[in-house]
């Protein structure tokens, strides 16, 4: 798509080009960037040399993009310019390493350039030229910048069951960042989604650690390719480390209670895969685990993370969670003694962000000698040197003009394959899908029906995702793309119901009379963290009786639902003859849907969490033999769930051996045919079950899945290979083991047993 040049952006590049002339600092030189680690280390040592101690503990301080910006901190006028000597303060007084994020606006690409030629020009004129390290919050997408792809949230991305096209998204996204002269993103969020009620359960990558892993560690290769140097490529920041996703309450930032054995077993392998994958910058829960705030806990932060893990990046601190400590928690009894803890505990990066208290504190403890030098240099060494990897002192960022594919249309259809691979169809009643495109009336539904808001959720364009109707004006939301598929004539429109108030339900339910099919889009509205909170997983009354209402008509209800965490439906599904689990679609959301609902695409997305059918019963597949009688597994539906247009039948479970020992590898392979009419994806799915084991084992854990295409008649033979390692656990001395014994495979039907010596 070729970008019209406005007049404003030609004036921001003769900016740039003035600033470049004025500035020759602005090209700082370092020489040296991406891997090439031995000179990047000198670099670092030669900097840091010359650094005061008010200039490192500067470079540890991170502000938002507000305390820079004219207006108050808060402003919400849009868009945010900068305040010039809010600006000079902040990098040439108080020596600010980081800034990052807007809160209430989305930017064009012409003013995040303008941004950032500001700030990196300011930087270019401190003592030593060290550019800032801008960060931001590109969660689905750049969901900051005005026109950016915005793809699925990152649950619907793991329902694709398809790391490689989850790999190009986050290239996508990459480009687009660099685009909007950014090149640090703060994702991926490799918590599991274990509970349902948490706010923040759409931006994890489901309830299951092989799938977490694998799909976290395909995000990190998209955004950072081989060389985080590269004017395409963006640094990643793993979040939030750990143990944040599992609130005992399932409210936003409130205590988990985790045994370390739990711990290990289950929310540190996505953070130790993130490390191997090679993400240079981490970003700390901001909430309490077993009784201790992890940014206080030296625990998690360096025994685990940096002594286990050798992870060597740096750590960064979530929203003013230093100051939390003594504000917030209880924990510390100054803001000055939570500084001295966080730092000491491991946090390299203070995301303060609204003013310099921070600094002023640390600077302080260390001329106190309460904070010792070796740890600022250790922190200050780790910031700058991921500086350099990015290659900011040599481009803090490329030229606007080098991104003519920037949301491209290429970007736009793997935005639509992403959505259509993630869309799930949980229930098809006779087949009741796909629906006929000719000589038929239908009615649209629901207040998801009409809204852009409901497909893209939270983190799009603003924090809560309130504006997105206002942005992506123009852009088919399900009831457009329906009308486009089968002709606005053929298509009935009402609302019936808001969030959680009935509107004219009457109405709507005498237009039904007139239709064929009802698709009732039903689920939430756009929320992020803490606002986001709920009391009843349920969806509301209001909702449940419209769907009654409407089933009671006796035609056929094909429910749609974008929502961000598996609200309740257990009062009325039996009761829809279609079901299609949405997720939050993002911007191609509305045709995805509308392909799946007219069968122009087979639906192959799986569920990436169990579908919980009651508030008290929010097992996770992965249960124990204690629970696994049907009233205590019994959920509405499954992890790994998801129908097909076609069918496709299991045979021929074959294992290379019967046992393994020492390093020997084991091969299972099983065949898969499409038994149906049309082609489809499968997503093959291996199962894997230690039968007795010293910490009561889980009756199956994913260890290893591919998704295929077949085409009808069309069989496949899908292998997957084993070893000791992929069977082992935390045991209860915190050890890692594989116990001898026998295993239980299951994929789809079919069984087999295997023992290991
Ligand atoms: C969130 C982080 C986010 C940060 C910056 C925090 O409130 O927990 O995930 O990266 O804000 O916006």
């Amino acid at each position: 798509m070729i970008r019209k040049k406005s007049f404003y952006g030609i004036a921001v590049s003769l900016v740039l080009a003035f600033i470049l002339l004025v500035f020759p600092g602005f090209k700082n030189s370092a020489n040296v960037a991406g891997n090439d680690t031995a000179s990047i280390d000198k670099k670092v040592n030669e900097i840091l040399s010359k650094m005061t101690p008010e200039e490192k503990v500067g470079q540890m301080t991170q502000v938002t993009l507000a305390v820079v910006s004219k207006g108050p901190v808060m402003n919400p006028t849009m868009p945010q310019q900068i305040d010039l000597s809010k600006l000079k303060d902040a990098i040439l007084k108080y020596h600010v390493g980081s800034i990052l994020n807007v809160i209430n606006h989305a930017y064009t690409r012409d003013h995040w350039y303008q941004i950032q030629e500001q700030i990196q020009s300011v930087a270019s004129e401190s003592r030593l030229r060290i550019p800032i390290l801008f960060g931001i919050d590109a969660i689905h997408g750049v969901n900051y910048t005005l026109g950016a792809t915005l793809f699925p949230q990152e649950i619907g991305m793991t329902a694709t069951w398809n790391p490689s096209l989850v790999e190009k998204n986050a290239a996508i996204t990459a480009y687009e960042t660099r685009a909007s002269a950014i090149p640090w993103v703060f994702s991926p969020v490799l918590g599991l989604g274990r509970q349902p009620a948490w706010p923040r359960f759409y931006e994890t990558l489901g309830e299951d650690v092989f799938l977490a892993k694998t799909m976290g560690s395909a995000i990190i290769k998209g955004y950072q390719g081989n060389n985080i140097s590269s004017k395409y490529k963006v640094a990643s920041c793993m979040k939030h480390y750990m143990g944040y996703s599992f609130p005992l309450t399932g409210k936003d930032r409130t205590p988990a209670w985790i045994p370390e054995v739990y711990l290990r077993n289950y929310f540190l392998p996505p953070f130790e895969a993130a490390v191997k994958a090679g993400s240079p910058t981490l970003m700390i829960n901001s909430s309490i685990v077993n009784g201790i705030p992890v940014h206080a806990s030296h625990h998690i932060l360096t025994d685990i993370l940096r002594n286990e893990l050798h992870f060597k990046g740096v750590a960064v601190s979530d929203w003013a969670d230093i100051e939390k400590l003594y504000k917030t928690y209880h924990y510390a009894s100054s803001e000055k003694e939570a500084v001295k803890i966080a730092v000491m505990a491991g946090v390299d990066m203070s995301m303060v962000p609204y003013d310099f208290s921070f600094e002023k504190y640390l600077t302080e403890l260390v001329k106190e000698g309460q904070v010792p030098m070796w740890r600022i240099n250790q922190a200050v060494r780790r910031i700058l040197k991921v500086k350099l990897e990015l290659g900011l002192f040599d481009h803090p960022f490329y030229p606007e003009k080098d991104y003519p594919d920037f949301a491209s249309v290429a970007s736009q259809k793997e935005n639509l394959l992403s959505a259509e691979e993630s869309v799930t169809l949980l229930k098809n009643q006779n087949n009741v899908l796909p629906l006929p495109k000719k000589n038929i009336k239908i009615l649209v539904t629901g207040f998801g029906a009409n809204s852009m808001e409901t497909l893209n959720g939270g983190w799009s364009y603003n924090w809560q995702g309130t504006q997105t109707d206002k942005f992506d004006k123009g852009k088919n939301t399900i009831l457009k793309a329906i009308q486009e598929k089968i002709g606005k004539e053929n298509v009935l429109y009402s609302d019936g119901t808001l969030f959680n108030k009935s509107i004219n339900d009457q109405q709507t339910l005498k237009m039904a009379q007139q239709a064929d099919y009802i698709v009732l889009c039903l689920g939430e509205m756009a929320y992020a963290e803490t606002p986001g909170n709920i009391n009843d997983l349920y969806l509301p009354d209001n909702q449940a009786k419209f769907a009654k209402e409407l089933a009671e008509t006796g035609k056929p209800v094909i429910l749609v639902l974008t929502e961000g965490r598996p609200r309740l439906i257990s009062k009325f599904a039996g009761r829809m003859k279609g079901i299609v689990m949405a997720y939050l679609p993002g911007n191609q959301g509305g045709n995805a849907i509308a392909n799946i609902l007219f069968g122009d695409v087979n639906p192959s997305g799986k569920l990436p969490f169990t579908y919980p059918k009651y508030p008290n019963s929010l097992e996770t597949y992965d249960y124990s033999y204690a629970e696994q009688d049907e009233h205590d597994y019994n959920p509405q539906f499954p992890f790994g769930f998801g129908l097909s247009y076609t069918s496709f039948s299991f045979s021929n479970l074959k294992l290379s051996a019967d046992t393994i020992s020492g390093n020997q590898k084991l091969t299972i392979s099983v065949d898969v045919k499409n038994t149906g009419k049309r082609e489809g994806k499968e997503v093959v799915q291996l199962y894997i079950g230690d039968l007795y084991a010293s910490i009561i084992p889980p009756v199956r854990q994913l260890k290893g899945f591919d998704k295929i295409d077949l085409h009808p008649g069309e069989t496949k033979t899908v292998n997957f290979f084993i070893d000791k390692q992929d069977l082992s656990f935390v045991n209860a001395n915190l050890k890692r083991v594989t116990e001898p014994g026998t295993f239980k495979i299951t994929i789809a039907n079919l069984t087999s047993n295997f023992f290991v010596k």
